[in-house]
């Protein structure tokens, strides 16, 4: 099963799995992180950018887990312009060495095979980054979403339009198709930690962690990875059948194991 840790604040969230970052890359200059968008990872990335003052990024290399299809990569909300904004240039990571799926519509029938090929002959992801969706997705895998799939073209539902919606100027600008890592592409990264904040996030969370193994809740899929870390806040633990569990389980980990 995953390692559920409950933290009592997105901060707490960012400086634990900082630090994680911090010891791989310790370990290994060249790591490879799976980088994930949206608000969830933000305080991760924060703490992550004071945590290593002292630490050389610039080796780091990375793979964005899906980018829109139909907006230029220039384009402010295109994940292209997200990563570049809220990690490679505040991290000091070496631009040539992040990538993000190509959602340009006229190569999309390639992109997403090349996609996973450039992550390949990186040696895959060491740690993949992580958020929710309300409805349960993972990178943009919406319900339904193959646990064998790779990174290809999807088409959002009305509901995650919707949660993006307030990134964009109105909900119709919100395009409507996305090229996303596959739950396949996902599961074969070395650690997974997912994060989730919120009372909003509860029912996905505790879907993932503690419902059955379903595509209808795709999520779930981090059941089949043999390392997996969930780190949520308490509303977003507040549906977790087993949370004192999980509590004591952290609280009694063996000292000096990370996540
Ligand atoms: P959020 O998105 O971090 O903006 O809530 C998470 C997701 O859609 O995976």
């Amino acid at each position: 099963m995953a390692e559920v840790v409950i933290v009592s604040s997105p901060e707490d969230a960012g400086t634990l799995v900082a630090a994680e970052i911090v010891r791989l890359v310790g370990r290994d200059p060249q790591a490879v992180l799976g980088l994930a968008t949206g608000s969830t990872p933000l305080p991760v990335y924060r703490a992550l950018r004071k945590q290593a003052a002292g630490v050389d990024l610039s080796g780091v290399r990375g793979f964005a887990l899906d980018e829109y299809v139909g907006i230029a990569p220039e384009h402010p909300e295109s994940y292209a312009s997200v990563i570049r904004r809220e990690v490679v240039e505040p991290l000091g990571l070496d631009p040539k060495l992040v990538h993000v799926p190509d959602g340009d519509p006229e190569r999309i029938a390639v992109s997403g095979e090349e996609y996973e090929r450039a992550i390949e002959a990186a040696g895959g992801v060491d740690l993949q980054i992580l958020g929710i969706g309300t409805d349960g997705h993972l990178g943009f895998n919406e319900p339904g979403s193959s646990f064998a799939s790779r990174t290809r073209v999807k088409t959002l539902t009305a509901q995650t339009r919707r949660d993006n919606a307030r990134f964009f100027p109105s909900l119709d600008d919100v395009p409507r198709h996305c090229i996303t890592q596959g739950l396949g592409t996902i599961l074969r990264a070395r650690h997974l930690v997912l994060l989730a904040f919120g009372a909003g996030k509860a029912a996905a969370v505790a879907g993932a962690v503690e419902g059955p193994l379903t595509a209808s809740l795709p999520a779930s899929a981090i059941q089949l990875h043999p390392h997996a870390t969930v780190v949520v806040d308490e509303e977003a633990a507040s549906q977790l059948r087993m949370a004192e569990y999980y509590r004591y389980a952290w609280e009694n980990k063996p000292a000096g194991q990370g996540l």
